[in-house]
């Protein structure tokens, strides 16, 4: 049985820190939190020793960035953001045992004291390199102060760090046509000494603990993954930045220098778990150094080679420590077939839905759970969320805690009887719920939350068929005995549902347990709902029914889709504003660009991308194939014939391995779609220049 399987002596569950550049939305929740909650929550459930921990992410180059669009200093940015969060998570009842932030010197402290063991035991390459530099603000390029076009996939917004759009992890100096986002220039190279982390060294040992280790119980998104970057062969990684903005590199001569983000962040898992350990007088040396410690890491996707290659190898590095069990990343949401999007303002805020729908947590939390983005990204409706709630929460779970809480009270004065002589459906009944905790906990320990969110609502399910199928209501006049058996099995399903549900619905699941007076019971659990004669025995007084969950109306949902339309609008006439006029170019420079017209004879979509297309054109100097960025407005078979605009002297390019001879003029139309330019007379000659 699931419950039973022999365990680990104590859990470490790690949620990812989020950055404090924003407040969080939904699409965090779904991801993360909510997941890592219920796991977390569950395994206490059942008795386990765990801690459950996560922080403020406050370093990176994100934050000095978003202070200066705020006009206020990184550390105000931090402190405010890391308090919105923080209150959200305590809003949805997020139930960390400990949540810290990188700024905290418990943590300055734990991240200089790893790099500089690594770097004592020779495990880094001290090596001076040439960095995308920006001479107009004076500063290198990395990460997020940089963006250009994606090697790998042709994606033009890809960062220093990473691309957006395909997933890869990059080097800065791999973008091609690199642009600074703080002044548009054209960065310069300039030597810079670092230290980087020899990733080349652990595929070996990556090879054997992911590849042959983890095959079988790794997510399929995740353990793909892994596999593309190990197969793709690993490359060293700095591991500091030039930047005024972090941890100080603890090391002489090495003014002006912080460690990367993504060396920091991960310990700060660990500097969180010290934190708490100090307040709880326990020892935090045993939930990260023993090897009968079970390490879990939730994450999202972009997070996948951070957790399953990098951290790990520096774990490995460092010597001491457990290396994660499992790194159950999920895919994204999105909302209303949108990408979520902080700076487009294209998300539900959780502030934000709690004004709307007040001590309606639980709601959010199971929408997300039933509809999470577990093996592919989900779409998050707000009809979706209705139905839910309507159909299942209330018609279901609700209705049926509401009924036979309320016939308790009317028939038996809110006390629950004595059954008298139990029949076949009454006995079936109860061996069914006695099967709840080990269907769930099986779910749970594969962690497939959607699945036991259905199997949860299974168990209220039951019991709604059973009062519905056995109507006390109509009994009572001739068979008063009967109702008495009746209305208990239907107590012992609801108390079953206010344990099993905790982890998913905890401050229902609270307000069920007082309702059936059951709050301090400590002989109710997870494991003993299995072999208890009486979760809710004969003679308990029951509280007074209290409404679990309220019906939504349609003028709500309205309300909701009206926000986002208006946001919709407010982005496209963000975006129709016209850009500014580029710096002047002299007669010779225009003359420098060869285009002609051309017609497209072939189109077909790059396989594995959403954007590319590969097409061949007639330029009328000779047939050629261009790869452009536009499957994702035009279908192949919508392009052929078509003729086209071509600057059919820009130097070749690969992408994704097709190499592209020229570019194809478009520009968007109000809408945000493209369009070609393409001349309105339909005789030009293919090869006529465009002067
Ligand atoms: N701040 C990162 C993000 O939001 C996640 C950091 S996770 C940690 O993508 F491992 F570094 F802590
Ligand atoms: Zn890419």
């Amino acid at each position: 049985m699931a419950l039973d399987k022999t365990s680990p002596a104590r859990y470490t569950i790690t949620a990812a820190l989020p950055y404090t550049n924003g407040p969080i939305h939904i699409g965090h929740l779904a991801g993360v939190y909510v997941p890592a909650d219920i796991y977390a929550r569950y395994l206490r459930g059942i008795g386990k020793d765990v801690v459950y921990v996560c922080g403020s992410d406050e370093h990176g180059v994100a934050i000095p960035m978003k202070a200066k669009k705020e006009g206020v200093s990184p550390k105000e940015l931090i402190d405010k953001y890391h308090g919105i969060i923080k209150k959200s998570f305590q809003d949805f009842g997020i139930s960390f045992d400990n949540y810290s932030r990188t700024s905290a010197s418990i943590h300055h402290q734990t991240a200089s004291d790893f790099f500089l063991k690594l770097y004592k035991q020779n495990d880094f390459m001290e090596e001076t390199t040439a960095q995308l530099y920006d001479a107009e603000a004076g500063q290198f390029l990395a990460d997020r102060f940089v963006v250009g076009t994606c090697p790998k996939c042709g994606y033009e917004e890809a960062y220093g760090d990473q691309c957006e759009n395909c997933g890869s992890s990059l080097n800065a100096t791999d973008l091609i046509n690199p642009k600074s986002v703080l002044s548009g220039a054209v960065p310069s190279l300039k030597d810079t000494k670092h230290w980087f982390l020899p990733l080349d060294r652990y595929e070996d040992f990556l090879k054997s603990w992911i590849l042959e280790g983890h095959k079988k119980d790794w997510k399929p998104n995740v353990y793909g993954q892994c596999k593309s970057w190990i197969d793709e062969g690993l490359k060293p990684r700095a591991v500091t930045r030039d930047l005024d903005w972090g941890i100080p590199v603890p090391l002489e001569n090495a003014e002006g220098k912080v460690l990367y983000v993504w060396f920091d962040a991960p310990i700060g898992y660990i500097s969180s778990t010290k934190e708490w350990a100090s307040r709880e007088n326990k020892d935090w040396e045993k939930y990260w150094k023993s090897p009968d410690t079970k390490l879990v890491h939730f994450i999202g996707k972009d997070n996948i080679v951070f957790h399953c290659i990098i951290f790990p190898s520096m774990l490995k590095a460092h010597g001491d420590y457990v290396l994660p069990e499992n790194v159950p990343a999920n895919e994204f949401l999105n909302l209303e077939g949108q990408k979520l999007s902080t700076s487009k303002n294209w998300a539900v805020w959780l502030h934000e839905y709690l004004e709307e729908f007040p001590d309606m947590q639980d709601v959010l939390r199971y929408t997300l759970t039933a509809n999470a983005p577990e093996t592919k990204d989900n779409d998050f409706t707000w009809k979706d969320f209705q139905a839910r709630n309507n159909n299942e929460l209330v018609a279901i779970f609700g209705n049926f805690v509401n009924r036979v809480v309320v016939l308790t009270h009317k028939y038996f004065d809110g006390q629950v009887p004595q059954h008298a002589k139990l029949n076949e459906d009454d006995l079936r009944i109860l061996a069914e719920l006695k099967k709840f905790p080990d269907t769930l906990a099986d779910s749970l320990e594969r962690y497939r939350f959607r699945e036991a969110s259905q199997e949860l609502m299974n168990l209220a399910r039951l019991g709604n068929k059973y009062l519905a199928d056995e109507e006390p209501w109509k009994v009572i006049k001739e068979d008063p005995e009967r109702v008495k058996s009746i209305i208990y099995i239907g107590l012992q399903v609801a108390a079953a549902l206010s344990v099993l549900s905790e982890p998913f619905l905890p401050f229902t699941a609270l307000k069920l347990k007082k309702m059936l007076a059951l709050e301090s019971e400590p002989d109710l659990s997870w494991t003993t709902i299995r072999s208890k004669e009486s979760l809710l025995p004969a003679g308990t007084h029951l509280n007074k029914a209290t409404l679990l969950f309220r019906k939504i109306e349609d003028n709500e949902i309205q309300k909701q889709l009206d926000k986002l339309e208006a946001t919709k609008k407010a982005n496209e006439k963000e975006n129709s504003e016209i850009m500014d006029q580029k710096e002047t170019i002299s007669f010779e420079d225009f003359g420098r660009m060869d285009m002609r017209v051309g017609t497209v004879l072939e189109a077909s979509k790059m396989p594995k991308t959403k954007k590319l297309m590969v097409i061949k054109v007639d330029t009328g100097l000779d047939v050629r194939t261009v790869v452009s960025g536009i499957a994702e407005d035009f279908k192949p078979e919508e392009i052929i014939g078509k003729q086209v605009t071509v600057l059919v002297n820009l130097a070749p390019r690969p992408l994704r391995g097709v190499e592209s001879q020229g570019m194809i003029l478009m520009t968007e139309n109000a809408d945000g779609k493209l369009v070609f330019l393409n001349p309105d007379e339909a005789s030009v000659n293919n090869g006529s220049v465009i002067s």
